[in-house]
């Protein structure tokens, strides 16, 4: 396998030899795909010009080649023989101590039957495309494992880092720069441009990646906790017997598409099962967004592949990663929070915090608002926020400062406060970020408050000359409710480019998670804090996504044989949408959350290792669903024109280049052999009807992966409207799938309020043969969203 491997990078170096050239500001990045794929690509390219270079990434597996030339090149790149796409390169961005127990697989730090019943993820390989690895964190060792698994061929680049070693845990390690190099997205806004050292080598200087990938696959680590005291407990990824590997293609300013694409590509190639990606750009049609299509080779190639929902939450249609081949996770609470209370006037109110406990706390002390504290010259706008150097010390000094959440870092604040001689700050949501407030390890006594109970702080500032008040931390607690609630950050439904699949798809742990952390930053990742930490508290959909994927490790582990679709399914029919105290759970404002914040819920790992049904989404399903989409049916917004003909045409289409779909007479697919049914027919362990005008009936497929049995349906339905499955009762044998049609018509006697989404259920259950003991029936449950007026 080395020997082949040497031959094939030698082929490579050869067919990129073309001269290369310095990058000019025109020019562009691009991905290429052709079918087929051309013998001499270099020398068909350059019958356009010389004045191009191609990255030194072997894409073949999918048919393509990365370019970057001047895009003045375009109309006559896209007429080159066997061109069929050319795809402009984004730039993404990257978007634990306690979670496995609240998730129920761990018990008081104790492996549950459960969570041994998955063998803790053995055998299973999981990688992370992310900002690479800190290779000496205790979360990637494990000397007591055997060789890798058979089927690794995985490579460690060292690339410039003579210290880089990977282990019997952290298999492999490779990084991904040039399209970061190429782009001109170094230093892109504001953020410093990545070290030298950074570009060539795959050790994590920002600190995300070796949290993502220790969430995921990390060993069982006593005693992790963040400076010392908060939250002390096993750190763990979800799957610790796992194997891991870090394909570094992040950056402090963010991923190019095209480096996701080669990370994508070669990590299929070396092996891994399960791909975790945290990372995620604005929503983007399937077929021009780099990180879908390269998802779905991934899937074809029976890897799984995880994606966070992204952090522009609470507005509607924020989530990304939206293609029906990814698993999208949404972030929600735990039952933990680091207590940070603010006293004043007989008066308490409850904030987060992972403030240093030696700074002075319990006292009494002034509080003035950032925005009476400005300095000369500077508008209160500014130091409401505290922004760099907006305080007046003097009018600081001694003082706990309120500042407002928003425009910098939520550390950076406290930095902001502490060098004008501040003692404390109150970090203060505002009316978008609502409830949802982050336990951050600040340089300064500190609590982090929700918009509701800083309006009575602001009152009280304002019902006074003499403010006083104090700051009370402690360590972690456990057992708050209710939990989960919904992040405000996290990303919401519907999916933007096609409704008729309800995103995001879950939700898992994404706020104040302790994970591993790079030794090269500290834990605010601000450049004046010289603190390291071994591990570090993070929130965001990239601390979720990798969450789900430990989990999939776990059933990748446990049923070998099963596809990335058949996982999928068992993660998201299992998930519960109650919360800890027996009601639905919330939003970051308190109201009940719907399917557009949780998907089909929060996840429940121990359920979905035994899901009884799954809802298993073939290729040529995925072909039917791209086929329903043809312009001429249902226009797509904002697809590039030069992409149009493409999904009407799946004898040559984008999907068929990365693998030759084939219909069942063995003929390629194309749509215009329909019909291919509608979107909302694609097998999708979800329904959503985004323009029911009267009446439509979906189809779905059930298989069984439990006993053979008798599974009943129950409906709850949607305001006003009517729901109908047929049958309402299907038999199982062994492995036997079965279909079933949902129909749904408008009640005209009780039509739903305002024409908006209204959200029911569809649940599969055996729970008749488990009379005795109820708590083992299978409950295959599909969340229902429908919206009767179009448009
Ligand atoms: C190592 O660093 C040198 C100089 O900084 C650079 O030219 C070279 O490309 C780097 N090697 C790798 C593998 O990135
Ligand atoms: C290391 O791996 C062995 C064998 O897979 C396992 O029994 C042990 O629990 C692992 N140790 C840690 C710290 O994860
Ligand atoms: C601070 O909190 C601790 C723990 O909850 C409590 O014992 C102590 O009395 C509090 N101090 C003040 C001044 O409120
Ligand atoms: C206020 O903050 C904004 C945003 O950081 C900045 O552009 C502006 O210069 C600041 N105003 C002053 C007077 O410094
Ligand atoms: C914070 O306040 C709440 C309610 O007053 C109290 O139950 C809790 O113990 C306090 N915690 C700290 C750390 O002071
Ligand atoms: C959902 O979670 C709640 C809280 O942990 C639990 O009480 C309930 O039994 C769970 N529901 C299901 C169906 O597992
Ligand atoms: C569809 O593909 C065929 C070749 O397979 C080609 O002749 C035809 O022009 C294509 N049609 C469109 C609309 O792209």
């Amino acid at each position: 396998m080395g020997a082949g491997k040497a031959v094939s990078l030698l082929a490579l170096v050869l067919l990129f030899a073309l001269q290369t050239t310095p990058a000019s500001a025109d020019k562009k990045l691009y991905v290429i795909f052709f079918s087929p794929f051309p013998a001499f690509p270099n020398a068909l390219l350059a019958t356009i010009t010389s004045d191009l270079t191609i990255l030194p990434y072997d894409l073949r597996a999918i048919s393509g080649i990365a370019v970057q030339i001047d895009q003045g090149f375009l109309p006559l790149l896209r007429q080159l023989p066997g061109v069929i796409a050319v795809v402009p390169d984004t730039l993404y961005k990257p978007l634990t101590t306690h979670s496995w127990d609240f998730l129920g697989l761990a018990s008081n730090g104790q492996i549950t039957p459960a969570w041994a019943s998955a063998r803790l993820g053995v055998d299973t390989i999981i990688g992370a495309i992310d900002t690479g690895v800190w290779p000496e964190s205790l979360s990637f060792q494990n000397d007591t494992m055997p060789n890798a698994p058979l089927g690794w061929c995985g490579p460690c680049e060292k690339g410039n880092d003579t210290t880089f070693q990977c282990n019997r845990k952290l298999i492999g390690a490779r990084f991904f720069s040039e399209g970061m190099k190429a782009s001109g997205a170094l230093g892109d806004g504001g953020t410093p441009p990545p070290s030298q050292a950074d570009l060539s080598s795959p050790r994590d200087y920002v600190g995300h990646g070796s949290h993502t990938l220790s969430t995921a696959g990390g060993s069982l680590v006593p005693g992790a906790s963040v400076l010392g005291h908060h939250g002390r407990g096993v750190a763990a990824g979800g799957s610790p017997g796992a194997r891991v590997a870090a394909y570094k293609a992040c950056y402090g300013p963010g991923c190019s598409g095209v480096d996701i694409l080669a990370a994508i590509v070669a990590a299929v190639a070396d092996g891994v099962h399960v791909l975790s990606l945290s990372l995620g750009a604005p929503p983007a049609d399937y077929l021009t967004d780099l990180t879908a299509l390269g998802a779905f080779f991934a899937v074809q190639s029976g890897v799984t592949v995880v994606c966070a929902a992204g952090n522009s939450g609470p507005q509607p249609s924020t989530a990304t990663n939206l293609a029906p081949w990814i698993l999208t996770v949404g972030a929600s609470t735990m039952d933990r929070d680091f207590p940070a209370n603010v006293s004043f006037n007989g008066d308490t109110i409850q904030g987060q915090s992972l403030a240093d406990s030696t700074l002075p706390i319990g006292q009494p002390y002034p509080i003035i608002s950032g925005g009476k504290a400005n300095a000369a010259n500077q508008p209160t706008g500014n130091s409401s926020l505290c922004l760099p150097s907006s305080l007046d010390p003097a009018k600081v000094k001694g003082k706990i400062v309120v500042c407002v959440r928003g425009v910098n870092a939520r550390a950076e604040k406290g930095f902001v406060v502490k060098q004008a001689g501040g003692v404390g700050m109150v970090l203060c949501n505002d009316a978008s970020t609502g409830d949802t407030v982050v336990a951050d390890a600040h340089v300064l006594a500190a609590a982090h408050c929700s918009y509701s109970q800083c309006v009575r702080l602001f009152n009280y500032l304002q019902s006074t000359n003499d403010p006083l008040g104090y700051i009370n931390a402690t360590d972690a607690s456990f057992g708050v409710k209710p939990a989960p609630k919904i992040a405000a950050f996290s990303s919401r439904g519907p999916n933007a480019i096609t409704p008729q699949i309800l995103k995001p798809d879950i939700t898992a742990p994404g706020v104040s998670v302790i994970a591993a952390y790079s030794g090269a930053v500290s834990p605010t990742e601000l450049p004046f804090d010289d603190r390291r930490v071994p591990y570090n508290i993070m929130s965001g959909t990239s601390m979720s996504c990798p969450h789900v994927a430990g989990i999939v490790g776990l059933l990748k582990t446990k049923y070998p044989a099963w596809s990335p679709a058949m996982i999928k399914s068992a993660i998201m029919t299992t998930a519960n949408t109650t919360a800890n105290d027996g009601n639905p759970i919330q939003d970051e404002t308190g109201a009940v959350a719907t399917p557009f914040g949780y998907g089909s819920g929060h996840v429940d790992p121990v359920k979905a290792l035994d899901p009884g049904l799954v809802y298993d989404t073939t290729l040529l399903d995925y072909t039917n669903f791209l086929c329903s989409l043809k312009p001429t049916q249902n226009p797509l917004p904002s697809l590039p024109v030069d992409l149009l003909p493409l999904l009407g045409n799946l004898s040559q289409p984008l999907v068929g280049l990365l693998l030759p779909l084939f219909d069942a007479a063995g003929e390629p697919c194309k749509c215009s052999k329909g019909p291919y049914g509608r979107p909302e027919d694609l097998n999708y362990p979800s329904i959503a009807v985004p323009c029911l005008s009267g009446s439509a009936t979906v189809k779905r497929r059930l298989k069984n992966v439990g006993a053979p049995g008798k599974y009943r349906v129950k409906v709850t339905e949607p305001a006003g409207i009517k729901v109908t499955v047929v049958p309402s009762e299907l038999y199982f044998g062994v492995g036997e799938e079965k279909e079933f049609t949902v129909k749904m018509d408008v009640d005209v006697n009780a039509p739903a309020a305002n024409n908006d989404y209204v959200f029911g259920s569809v649940v599969w259950s055996d729970a008749a043969a488990y009379a005795s003991d109820v708590s083992k029936a299978h409950r295959v449950r599909s969340p229902v969203v429908v919206k009767t007026k179009c448009g």
